[in-house]
């Protein structure tokens, strides 16, 4: 706990007076002292400073006067142009205030209590570098040998993720031998080469210029595993929602991927497979569940922007659009609002064209370009050529709408055939937000 003193006094004052006051008022270490500015020159209060070992923070009336303080005086307005200073000084401070103003004959004080400090800027600003800077890299592996030391210091930051109810459901499997890696770089290639099959033709040859994985060019791969059942019946947090298991396995990487990127070591993350493929070539026991695979190595460089933006296969997304505040879809500006302003200047897209058939139902699913929204209140069966909006008004399903042609054209999209296969209001308005959504990125756009 870190306690700020605020105190306000007459010149003069003696330091007997201002430290029985205190000591009836605080028993624990002050850690600042704050008042007002000019007052700093006033014997009893340097003494006291001394005494506390703290250190003395001045601030002008102009700063006191816009604080919210909850005893203010009128007495102390005439005498120092404020109405508050020791509990002004300990809210300009950043504290909060814990007790109220105690007074004597020529003294006030206030204490409060200051939140925990952050790292200094220097700290920071590396915490943020190698958050941004973190890659995941496939390509320009250096065939040498991971220093053990390091590699040790990277798992250990793995190790120290959070996890529900502190069961560290995860284990890290070392994998360096290249037999065992060419059998799971087989299964990669298979389901690459079955999503490439799934792709409509633009897209797949884009996609056929990619990268995915770099399992053989690495000379260490790492399994990280989950075991959902880890501590038993009892793990606290995770009764309620069993899929905090995995989320505690997937952070655990995150921290292995910032710490490898801070070591200069790269990291690739391969989902190209069927967990339960890759579990059996790496005779994983049955209770033991593939979260993430990684290929692992020195690298000549880390690229300063995702793979997939720099190739023209995605783009990010804005914050704005992802920060919702008191209730979904509130956002900073509206997305809708945005998405007009926007279409003005929208530069023309290029990509795929994609059906999107709104309201329909799994028989448009046969043509492989169609995207059915689909507006019932029942979850329909997961498939990821039908996105599920149960929209709870028209209102919302125009920010619905906005908001899939904006998302599809940030995953290279560049035309809308939009088909409509209910009049309901509903279904209506989330074409006139696909319909803006779609200007808004610049995609052409039209009904069919
Ligand atoms: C769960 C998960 C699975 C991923 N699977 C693959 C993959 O199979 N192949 C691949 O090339 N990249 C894969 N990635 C990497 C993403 O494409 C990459 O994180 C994203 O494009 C952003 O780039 P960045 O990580 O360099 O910021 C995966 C990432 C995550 C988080």
């Amino acid at each position: 706990m870190r306690l700020v003193l605020g105190v306000g006094l007459r010149s003069g004052t003696p330091y007997s007076e201002l430290a029985g006051l205190v000591s009836e008022t605080v028993n624990a270490e002050v850690q600042l002292v704050v008042t007002i500015a000019g007052r700093e020159t006033e014997p009893a209060l340097q003494q006291l400073v001394e005494q506390l070992g703290a250190e003395l923070r001045t601030f002008t009336t102009d700063e006191l006067a816009g604080q919210p303080a909850p005893t203010p005086s009128e007495q102390v307005e005439q005498l120092a142009g404020v109405p508050s200073v020791a509990e002004a000084a300990v809210l300009a401070s950043g504290a909060h205030l814990v007790t109220p103003k105690q007074r004597s004959t020529n003294a006030t004080i206030a204490v409060g209590r200051l939140p925990a400090p952050g790292y200094p800027e220097d700290d920071r600003s590396v915490v943020h570098r190698v958050i941004a800077e973190r890659r995941d890299v496939r390509r320009g592996f250096l065939d040498v040998p991971i220093d053990d030391d390091l590699l040790t210091r990277v798992l250990e930051a793995a190790h120290r993720a959070p996890s529900v109810g502190l069961s560290q459901p995860w284990d890290f499997l070392l994998i360096r031998d290249l037999a065992t890696r060419r059998k799971v770089h087989d299964l990669a290639v298979e389901q690459r080469d079955a999503f490439s099959a799934s792709l409509p033709q633009d897209r797949r040859a884009a996609f056929d210029g990619l990268k995915i994985e770099a399992i053989l060019d690495t000379p260490l791969n790492i399994a990280v595993t989950c075991d959902p059942g880890r501590g038993g019946r009892h793990v606290l947090g995770r009764h309620a929602d069993p899929r905090t298991t995995w989320f505690s396995a997937a952070i655990a990487i995150q921290n292995l991927w910032l710490a490898a990127r801070a070591e200069g070591l790269g990291v690739g993350w391969v989902s190209f497979f069927e967990p339960s493929e890759v579990a059996a070539v790496l005779d994983l026991p049955a209770h033991i569940e593939l979260v993430g695979y990684l290929c692992v190595g020195y690298v000549d460089e880390f690229a300063a922007a995702p793979e997939l933006v720099r190739s023209g296969w995605a783009r990010r997304r804005p914050l704005t659009w992802a920060v919702h505040h008191e209730a979904w879809g509130r956002r900073t500006t509206s997305i809708v609002d945005d998405a007009v302003r926007a279409g003005a200047n929208a530069v023309p897209a290029t990509g795929q064209k994609v059906r999107v058939v709104v309201g329909g139902n799994a028989m448009d699913l046969r043509q492989r370009d169609a995207l059915v929204v689909d507006l019932s209140a029942e979850r329909p069966h997961a498939d990821f050529g039908v996105l599920w909006r149960p929209a709870r008004t028209p209102a919302e399903a125009v920010e619905l709408g906005v908001e899939i042609a904006r998302d599809l054209a940030l995953q290279g999209v560049g035309e809308l055939v939009v088909h409509l296969a209910d009049l309901s209001a509903t279904a209506q308005a989330l074409a006139q937000g696909l319909a803006a959504g779609a200007s808004a990125s610049g995609l052409s756009h039209s009904s069919a």
